[in-house]
């Protein structure tokens, strides 16, 4: 989603997210739903967008595209994925059936946006996009990081900034960032709730003995602890150090119980909202000369001890670091897209 509206927004169009489709709809009309797939590879439909090249009107209604759908044929067969499936996951497919969605009514978009502080940055959006890598390595010896790049990347994680333009609900998800090398800040845990209305409750679920300081006139950001926290950050990560020789690494906790219960399918939401600040982090920190890697390995129990949660009303749904990248030297690096370059770049 948040790929496809950066991509959107290059050539002056915009994304539409046509949320109030059901499951079943959305199968039936990209042909989900037919009985040729094989057993254990049947298709999930998540959502359909919209891509406006200008002011296209209104969407054709979605029973006028069912309509045409069922006057159609479908030809073919699904090809098969795999000759065996040695393993099953049941859980994943219960969890899949809980979260399947029906059709409903939703907000609409809400107006106003701000638009981020000016990044330095003289590449174009398309340099970075292309150049955009997950970093493998970090270099654990890096310069801090300046604290303006810093809050700069934090300020386009805010829901108002222009990147959460096609988002039609309000923000759900908050950030606990270890912060390990950036200037002028303590390391030790923050947070930057991405909601005012969330502060309280995240102060009340957290430990007690977090201070809740903010430490910025612009931003949302609130001093928790202060201490050398890499390994912490690397154990919870499953032990991975791209978690701990980064500038910063931070979690994303879902306000979780009571957004699911009794709509389960927002489990889905949850996860799209911090995709969208993931794929923004990979891009602000390309631009600002850093790089990026989402992290979905990590002990969530364990991030939930640490920050102090004691029940189902947050929930940690995916990591993300930042740093400065240490390339791999025994392997090449071609253009992005370069085999298409005489396609692309007409
Ligand atoms: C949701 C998500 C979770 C990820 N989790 C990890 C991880 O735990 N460890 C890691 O080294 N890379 C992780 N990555 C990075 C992927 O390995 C990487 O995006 C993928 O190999 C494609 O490479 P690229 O991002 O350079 O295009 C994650 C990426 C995403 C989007």
């Amino acid at each position: 989603m948040g790929a496809l509206r950066y991509a959107a927004t290059t050539l002056g169009w915009s994304v539409e997210l046509l949320a109030e489709w059901s499951d079943e709809e959305i199968s039936h009309l990209l042909g989900l739903a037919r009985d040729d797939f094989k057993k254990q590879e049947h298709e999930s439909p998540d959502i359909m967008c919209r891509i406006k090249t200008q002011d296209n009107g209104k969407p054709l209604a979605i029973k006028t595209l069912l309509e045409a759908e069922q006057t159609g044929e479908w030809i073919g067969k699904a090809d098969s994925l795999r000759a065996y499936h040695m393993y099953q996951w049941p859980i994943i497919d219960e969890v899949s059936a809980d979260a399947s969605k029906p059709h409903t009514e939703e907000p609409k978009l809400s107006a106003v946006r701000q638009s981020t502080a000016l990044s330095p940055c003289t590449f174009t959006a398309t340099q970075i996009i292309r150049q955009r890598r997950s970093a493998q390595q970090f270099d654990g010896k890096m310069e801090p990081m300046p604290q303006t790049d810093f809050y700069r990347m934090l300020a386009s994680l805010l829901p108002t900034t222009a990147a959460f333009e096609l988002w039609r609900w309000p923000p759900k998800i908050h950030l606990f960032i270890f912060i390990h090398r950036v200037e002028g800040l303590s390391p030790g845990i923050y947070a930057l709730p991405r909601h005012n209305d969330a502060l309280e409750s995240l102060q009340a679920a957290t430990q007690v003995d977090f201070d809740w300081q903010k430490v910025s006139e612009t931003l949302p950001l609130y001093h928790l602890h202060s201490g050398d926290c890499k390994q912490t950050a690397k154990t919870l990560s499953c032990h991975q150090p791209i978690a701990s020789d980064s500038a910063f690494s931070l979690a994303m906790v879902a306000e979780f119980g009571e957004s699911i219960n009794g709509a389960p399918w927002i489990y889905r939401h949850l996860f799209w909202e911090c995709g969208l600040i993931g794929q923004t982090l990979y891009l602000e920190a390309e631009a600002t000369g850093y790089r990026g890697t989402g992290i979905g390995c990590y002990y969530d129990d364990s991030v939930h001890e640490l920050l102090g949660f004691k029940d189902e009303q947050f929930q940690s749904l995916y990591h993300f670091t930042v740093g400065k990248p240490l390339e791999d030297k025994r392997i090449e690096t071609l253009p992005a897209y370069g085999h298409l370059s005489d396609v692309l770049l007409a």
